[in-house]
């Protein structure tokens, strides 16, 4: 048994090129081994640590029932310099003072690097976080499942977006300036998680399901790192896109500030892409697998095309995702296939890279397709197909009822 779940770790993770170090189906392990700052001296597990500035503070504004009015108050709060707006709780004001600004090492040329990479590479970087790390969300169970049994996963389209609010914020020009925005959106996201650590062990859904009894975890979040920032990075590699040092560094650098943001320990934020890798392979890869909850997500997922026209069939969508994640992960979602989309996805793909990059002079037959489905597929998950205006995120107050 042991050899047969470490065989699938290994060859799943080929696949999606998330592995290459011994042990990968190994349990997690401290991340003192993978070149975080301190993790050698740091030692606690990540799998047990939450996070300890906000879940208290979190508790208190459920359970006083000031959440319907912060949700209200921090409609207006959306720049990274905006004012903290009136009328919040003291305590919860006074924390967001102490947690709404980068951290010390942040490097601001790099952060400024990062968003012009992420302007110049947005074709690539919204098919593989939208497809990509979307679709692999649904094969992380723990992931799957408390997005599911929690309150916003009763509205797959609104909490996409809400999501990808997240990737937007990040991917613009200035983003972490003053006038950017990401700071603000990572810092919301980190109310609403620890929200979620407070509501959804009170779920008898959630709890019927769930392998652990405080679901987002700092190791969970470097979990769904990996499937974002460490996933597109070897993507982009492997499909031989331009990719230069000081790029990859500036990369790497926007999703360790993110994570920081999100409240997990810096000790534990991987240094390298070479040390992402490695964690990866050893909490991302051995870990992925199908559950009920994940299914019906990706359903509702893929779903979302249906609002828009794509320029593509379903089956072709099917098809994408394949050859982004693979067939292991298709078949689990019960991806129906289409063997002619396949063959064109697996050609014309890569020949649609060469001419974009001007790598190749010949433009493919199909460039129009492809460059319809990646603007589509941008707008989709930037305007949820149509208002134009990002989704504001709000703390829930329960869960989904079921
Ligand atoms: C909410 C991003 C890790 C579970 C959110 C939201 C964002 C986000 C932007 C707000 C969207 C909304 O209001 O629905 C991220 C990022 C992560 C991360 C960037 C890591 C890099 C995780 C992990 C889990 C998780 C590891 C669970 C294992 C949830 C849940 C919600 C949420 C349950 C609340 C949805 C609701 O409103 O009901 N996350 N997240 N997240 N996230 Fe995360």
């Amino acid at each position: 048994m042991e050899n047969l779940s470490r065989r699938r770790a290994l060859s799943l993770g080929v696949a999606l090129g998330l592995v290459g170090v011994a042990n990968p189906a190994g349990a997690l392990t401290s991340t003192g081994s993978t070149g975080s700052a301190a993790g050698a001296a740091a030692g606690a597990d990540p799998a047990w640590i939450w996070d300890e500035a906000t879940d208290p503070l979190m508790v208190s504004m459920l359970e006083n029932g000031h959440v319907p009015t912060i949700n209200t108050k921090w409609a207006a709060w959306v720049n990274n310099n905006d004012p903290l707006p009136d009328g919040l709780p003291a305590a919860f004001a006074a924390h967001l003072r102490q947690v709404n600004r980068l951290p010390s090492w942040a490097d601001r040329a790099k952060l400024a690097r990062a968003a012009d990479f992420n302007r110049r590479r947005d074709t690539y970087l919204f098919m593989l976080y939208g497809l990509g790390s979307g679709i692999m969300s649904t094969v992380i169970p723990r992931e799957a499942k408390s997005v599911y049994w929690s309150a916003g996963g009763a509205d797959m389209q609104d909490r996409a977006a809400k999501t990808f609010t997240f990737g937007y914020d990040l991917s613009q020009l200035g983003a972490f300036e003053p006038t950017g925005q990401f700071v603000v959106t990572a810092n919301k996201t980190r109310v609403v998680h620890a929200a979620v650590r407070h509501l959804l062990p009170q779920s008898p859904h959630w709890r019927a399901v769930a392998d652990e009894t405080i679901p987002i975890s700092a190791a969970d979040i470097l979990v769904t790192f990996h499937s974002l920032g460490t996933f597109v990075y070897r993507k982009l590699l492997d499909w031989k896109i331009p990719f230069p040092a000081a790029d990859q560094e500036a990369f790497l650098h926007s999703w360790q500030v993110a994570i920081h943001l999100l409240g997990v320990p810096d000790e534990h934020i991987p240094q390298t892409w070479a040390a992402a890798e490695k964690q990866a392979a050893q909490v991302l890869t051995p870990i992925l697998t199908p559950s009920t909850e994940g299914i019906a997500l990706a359903e509702d997922l893929l779903g979302l095309t249906a609002q828009i026209d794509l320029g593509v069939t379903r089956g072709f969508l099917n098809e994408f995702v394949r050859y982004v994640l693979n067939d292991e992960v298709g078949d689990w979602l019960g991806l129906k296939r289409d063997y002619a989309s396949a063959a064109l996805v697996r050609t014309a793909w890569p020949a649609f890279i060469l001419f974009r990059e001007g790598l190749s002079p010949v433009m493919p037959n199909t460039f129009y397709v492809f460059d319809q489905f990646v603007r589509a597929l941008a707008m989709l998950f930037l305007n949820k197909g149509s208002s134009g205006t990002t989704t504001p995120i709000t703390i829930p107050t329960g869960n989904r009822a079921g």
